[in-house]
């Protein structure tokens, strides 16, 4: 990363490894020995698999936030690394009190092993910018997360013999030319686009997870995450849906880029969560695609969700950014037969709870969670 990107990242002063912000100090080993016997984690739908203790890197993200909560919910001690550097604090501050929350603050893209005490049995490698506007402004950052960071956390897994799974992405097909697009197809990715510092960070990692687990035996897995969404997105992340039900909220014009016609296909993160705790309790190695195939074109979903929020805003088109996929839909035939996992909650639904949580979020003295 350059002094240019680490100015854009808070309190990125050289960070060096630590405990810090929120967590409690006290090492997870030591928490797993003040929780009963009989809480180590079992996640529905895990297939019995049980975990004592979790690293999730990116934890103070939106999908990673949402993986510590299930974890801890169901007695899995969980050690949180995050820079912040496109995460927050408030994604976690209703874990701080947790009695199994740790976090560590560091990036990844240095060894951080020796700071994570204990025996780890899962490490669910999350950490990275996700939306096109962190990662546009964060490319040298994204690129070693992806690379050196991808290395650290796998190090992490092998040292431990824990699982380890990695978050990919459907960014991995590129603007597709197989629709919809199964773990077989090798993508169409444009390899110095201004969105290749995403995705071929992703295509490294993928390769990396792919000859650790051939060459060291490391159990490794990686799930392909098509377009989630759900509360704790931040409101200007640049993504399609935090962006309209900002902009709906507000009663501003939608901002729907190029003619609106190109589509994604969106999960609710409950849906996510499951899916990607479900390849942890497997022994695949994947790619894995997860995500809803109910496929969707912008224009509509800007339609929609001005009928969900009652907004009197209309749409306005701008212009359309460079590679911009324009068609994205999972084939999900490999997650139904092998994690026997599917998405559960509807668009409607899940974009109503994501509503809700924004509107709550706005009201005054509403706590950030
Ligand atoms: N949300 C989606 O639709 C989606 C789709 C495909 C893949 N993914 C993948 O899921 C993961 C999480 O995505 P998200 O939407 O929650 O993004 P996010 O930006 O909300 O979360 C990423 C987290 O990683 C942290 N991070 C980034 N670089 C780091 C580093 N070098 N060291 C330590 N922490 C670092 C950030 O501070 C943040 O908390 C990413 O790996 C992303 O590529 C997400």
């Amino acid at each position: 990363m350059d002094a240019a990107e680490k100015a854009a990242i808070p309190g990125s002063g050289g960070a060096r490894p630590g405990p810090a912000g929120p967590g409690p100090a006290a090492p997870p080993a030591d928490r797993a020995a003040a929780r009963p016997a009989t809480a180590a984690g079992a996640v529905p739908g895990d297939g019995g698999r049980r975990w004592d203790h979790a690293v999730v890197t990116g934890g103070a993200g939106f999908v990673g936030s949402h993986l510590c909560t299930a974890l801890l919910a169901e007695g899995t001690a969980v050690t949180c690394v995050d820079d912040f550097s496109t995460g927050t604090p408030g994604n976690i501050a209703h874990l701080r009190d947790h009695p199994g929350f740790t976090l560590l603050r560091a990036d990844v893209s240095a060894p951080f092993a020796g700071h994570v005490p204990g025996p780890v049995d899962l490490v669910l490698h999350f950490a990275s910018p996700a939306s096109p506007a962190d990662y546009l402004r964060l490319p040298l950052h994204t690129l070693d997360t992806g690379s050196l960071g991808t290395r650290n956390a796998l190090a992490l897994a092998r040292e431990r013999e824990a699982r380890f799974v990695l978050a990919s992405t459907s960014e991995v097909y590129g603007d597709p030319l197989q629709h919809p697009q199964n773990e077989r197809y090798w993508g169409n990715v444009n390899p110095v686009g201004p969105r290749s510092v995403y995705d071929e960070a992703k295509r490294f990692s993928e390769a990396l997870t792919t000859a650790e687990a051939a060459a060291r035996g490391t159990d490794a897995g990686i799930v392909r995450l098509f377009n989630t969404y759900g509360p704790r997105m931040r409101g200007h992340d640049g993504r399609a849906v935090p962006t309209f039900i900002r902009q709906a909220l507000a009663g501003e014009p939608l901002t729907v880029t190029g003619d609106g016609r190109q589509t994604r296909s969106l999960a609710y993160v409950d849906d996510t969560v499951r899916g990607i705790l479900a390849m942890a309790a497997s022994d695949l190695l994947g790619p894995v695609n997860l995500g809803n195939p109910d496929e969707i074109t912008m224009l509509d979903l800007a339609h929609q969700l001005i009928d969900l929020t009652g907004s009197p805003s209309t749409v306005r088109f701008i212009e359309r950014p460079t590679d911009d996929p324009a068609v994205r839909c999972p084939d999900i035939t490999l997650a139904r037969g092998k994690l026997q996992w599917a998405p559960l909650v509807d668009a409607r639904e899940g974009l109503a709870r994501t509503i809700e949580w924004y509107r709550q979020r706005a009201r005054p003295g509403a706590e950030a969670a």
